[in-house]
């Protein structure tokens, strides 16, 4: 699978601010994902950081000025707003967003935009007050209005000491925000449901039996899902991840709340995917007081008891969902994925070999898609990427099934 953005011509915006030298790196991104880039700086952004920073990352000369006759013999300032597929401008500080609402074009950059016909992006990155003002606020509103993306900002420490919103998005995440804008809407008026983490059974007030997923996985899924234009529901069991945007999330926290939680809403899901890494297995009662050792040689039994297996419950609906299962194994991969994908009846199942410096609590892996009469290996790519082509999968198998019956 090629990067998300492979081949895509980006012409990449720095207006003046702290979070210039942040562009290096996203420039460095933007490439890793395919793009080409070439860089337009304001006069301010070059006082921040110079532009043969930006000339020796992208491999393009940087423009700075309207008035560079040089460069405008070359690739004058209309051939670059012909050539960008897409304008991305990190950072957009406060003065160059006014300028931007305004419709100026009193330097490069902004004439630049005014002269392109490419979508454009901004990643805002400003002091907490200046982003909080009424009037970038209002500014805001125009761009948005004529369908100008904005990207963040985050929320955090910045520069200047101040904690609060405005501080510009991390290169990685401009650069997904960027992919998740060219994402084809391959889903588009389904509803998807995901799980995603572990589940928690408890055994008294302070102790647990839980496992290593991270959930990662899954909120991966449920982007991409929303991405390629689907209504997501994410049910998650305890995980430390924040919710990405647009997306209705359901916290649990034990498999038997997962089942409740999936059981309500599967019938009017037309995808399900389960990513969740279910226990198996719960404590036969929960003790309402801690365990105590009682003395120094005893042991402790814990009488457990299976808990529902929510995927298997979905598939069989009589209205069920495009149902898939994930298989995590330390061995022995294909053979039992196969097994479990007859066993629990799945449209699709994705497995992936877990344990040492593989699978859970990791960004990237890989996986393997078995289907009734196919199957696919998905090399190992950030989990972001391998989310995407699974969405991309399961439409394409949803399409041609459409197109069998
Ligand atoms: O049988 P096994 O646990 O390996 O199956 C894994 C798949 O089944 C995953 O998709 C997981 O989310 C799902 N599952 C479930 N409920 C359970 C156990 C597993 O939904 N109780």
């Amino acid at each position: 699978m090629s990067h998300a953005l492979a081949g895509l011509r980006v012409l990449l915006g720095v207006s003046g601010g702290i979070a210039a030298y942040k562009g290096a790196e996203l420039v460095r991104r933007l490439r890793d994902a395919g793009a080409q880039v070439r860089v337009v700086l304001t006069e301010n952004a070059a006082r921040f950081v110079t532009p043969l920073t930006f000339q020796a990352l992208s491999g393009n000369p940087v423009r700075t000025s309207l008035w560079d006759e040089s460069a405008e013999a070359a690739m004058g300032h209309i051939e670059l707003a012909r050539w960008a597929d897409e304008v991305l401008i990190a950072p957009a500080s406060a003065d160059l967003i006014a300028r931007l609402a305004q419709g100026q074009a009193d330097e490069l950059l902004t004439t630049l935009c005014l002269a392109c016909a490419a979508p454009l992006s901004i990643a805002p990155a400003m002091n907490q007050q200046m982003w909080a003002h009424a009037a970038t606020q209002a500014n805001l509103v125009t761009l948005r209005a004529r369908g100008v993306r904005v990207f963040g900002p985050g929320v955090g420490e910045q520069a200047c000491g101040d904690v609060g919103s405005g501080r510009l998005l991390e290169p990685g995440e401009i650069v997904e925000a960027l992919a998740a804008t060219r994402a084809p809407r391959v889903l588009a008026g389904t509803r998807v449901l995901v799980t995603a983490g572990p589940t928690f059974e408890d055994i008294d007030p302070v102790r647990f039996i839980g496992n290593r997923s991270s959930g990662r996985m899954g909120f991966a899924i449920a982007a991409a899902a929303r991405d390629a234009g689907a209504q997501v529901t994410l049910v998650a069991g305890p995980v430390n991840l924040s919710t990405p945007a647009g997306i209705e999330r359901v916290d649990v926290r034990s498999a038997q709340q997962m089942h409740a939680a999936v059981l309500a809403r599967a019938a009017g899901a037309d995808v399900f995917i389960s990513t969740a890494a279910v226990g198996d297995f719960r404590p036969a009662s929960v003790a309402s007081q801690k365990l105590k050792k009682t003395d120094r040689n005893s042991g402790l039994t814990l009488d457990l008891v299976q808990n529902p297996d929510i995927l298997a419950e979905v598939a069989d609906l009589p209205q069920r969902p495009f149902v898939v299962g994930f298989a995590a194994e330390t061995h022995d991969v294909e053979a039992y994925a196969r097994a479990k994908l007859e066993r629990k009846n799945l449209d699709l199942i994705a497995a992936n070999q877990v344990g040492e410096g593989c699978g859970f609590e990791r960004d990237d892996n890989a996986l393997l898609l078995i289907w009734p009469g196919g199957r696919q290996e998905l090399a190992t790519a950030s989990k972001l990427t391998l989310a995407r082509d699974l969405v991309a999968h399961i439409a394409h198998l949803r399409a041609a099934r459409g197109a069998a019956a």
